[in-house]
């Protein structure tokens, strides 16, 4: 076991010093792009402005004979595009595949200084995010970077989920957690054939009513209501990560077309603490940013909550509803949100009417 004193001393000599605390920076949409594809390479400069977090996928959704393509393209935009203040992450290849180790050692050598997060699939258990936090100590050293990297994992096998709070806890560079429906849903053998959303014979159906033989009339029409594969999962992410001060996100939901659907996940997932999602398709952009800051009115109600608990203790009524300590936490948690957020887009701080005061 290593010594608790130990945990934040670099990993490799002449690596940079862990850090502490993993800074809330707005990260709303991940979106991703495929760096072989010369198309998608060149709107980058286009939209990077427009997300949070863009994000250079190696893995899955890349074909084997693009690998080495795709990690230069990467390489290419790193060194070339200026993001501003939009963080570039990359999703390299999982630890049993044989692209990780050129993966990672040619992205930390080449374009280091400007990745902010490594996000590393099929995460199993904390073995794999040791490994990992070896490894980039030795080649952070080996850059002369001054920052460490920071690194996510996508949460895709029943092990891995069973393992949620050891790999939260493994490394001071975890930044968070992405569900991994896809991957997710093959590994415990679930039987869908989607990446992320419900399914309509995932459902419960309403009692029976009485017949007219006194009896429960189970023919009969009875409303059913489709219930939500992943909340099991997302609820044990949000707890994990909230436990470790690490951020839980939505992955990818696949129905490019279902833009109400789409919204529908990514929101249940930002109401149980989830801060982004992934996007696939510019679409699915702007249903992330609605979806993942609050709106202006729960802002509003949010602070009047704030300004009528004077120094947060006790009792109020505020429209008819108890406010109290811990309601006004929840209030703080959103109005502390608005606020990271309108840090970064203007058009946010407008509306939540923070221009002039921030
Ligand atoms: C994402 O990688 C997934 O498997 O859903
Ligand atoms: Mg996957």
């Amino acid at each position: 076991m290593r010594s608790a004193k130990d945990f934040f001393e670099p990993l490799a000599m002449g690596a940079p010093q862990p850090v502490r605390e993993i800074p809330f920076r707005p990260s709303r949409m991940i979106h991703f792009f495929p760096p072989s594809n010369q198309k998608m390479v060149a709107k980058v400069p286009e939209i990077a402005p427009k997300v949070d977090v863009l994000l250079g996928n190696l893995e899955d959704g890349v074909p084997a004979s693009d690998k080495e393509a795709a990690r230069a393209g990467l390489v290419h935009v790193g060194q070339t595009v200026d993001m501003g203040d939009t963080q570039l992450w990359t999703r390299v290849n999982s630890l049993d595949s044989p692209w990780f180790l050129d993966d990672i050692c040619t992205l930390v050598a080449e374009i280091g200084h400007k990745l902010d997060v490594i996000m590393i699939p099929k995460v199993e258990g904390p073995e794999d995010i040791h490994y990992v936090d070896r490894l980039l100590a030795q080649l952070e050293a080996k850059a002369k970077l001054s920052t460490p990297l920071l690194v996510h994992a996508i949460l895709e096998t029943a092990r891995g989920v069973a393992n949620v709070e050891e790999i939260c806890g493994a490394s001071p560079r975890m930044q968070g957690l992405s569900l991994g429906p896809a991957d997710l849903a093959a590994n415990r053998r679930m039987k869908t054939t989607r990446v992320g959303g419900g399914h309509p014979d995932y459902l419960v159906r309403n009692d029976p009513a009485v017949g007219e033989d006194g009896k429960p009339d189970i023919t009969g029409p009875r409303a059913t209501s489709q219930q939500d594969l992943w909340h099991y999962t997302i609820a044990r992410m949000v707890d994990a990560c909230g436990t470790y001060g690490i951020l839980p996100y939505y992955g990818p939901f696949g129905d490019i077309t279902d833009t109400v659907a789409c919204e529908d996940q990514f929101r249940n997932a930002y109401l149980l603490g989830c801060v982004g999602a992934w996007s696939l398709h510019p679409v699915q952009i702007d249903i992330a940013r609605r979806v993942f800051s609050p709106t202006p009115e729960a802002v509003a109600r949010a602070q009047r909550v704030i300004d009528a608990m004077g120094d947060g203790t006790g009792a109020v009524m505020l429209d008819g509803k108890m406010e109290d300590d811990a309601s006004v936490k929840q209030c703080h948690v959103v109005v502390g949100l608005a606020r990271d957020l309108a840090a970064r887009d203007p058009e946010l701080a407008k509306a939540y009417g923070f221009a002039e005061s921030s």
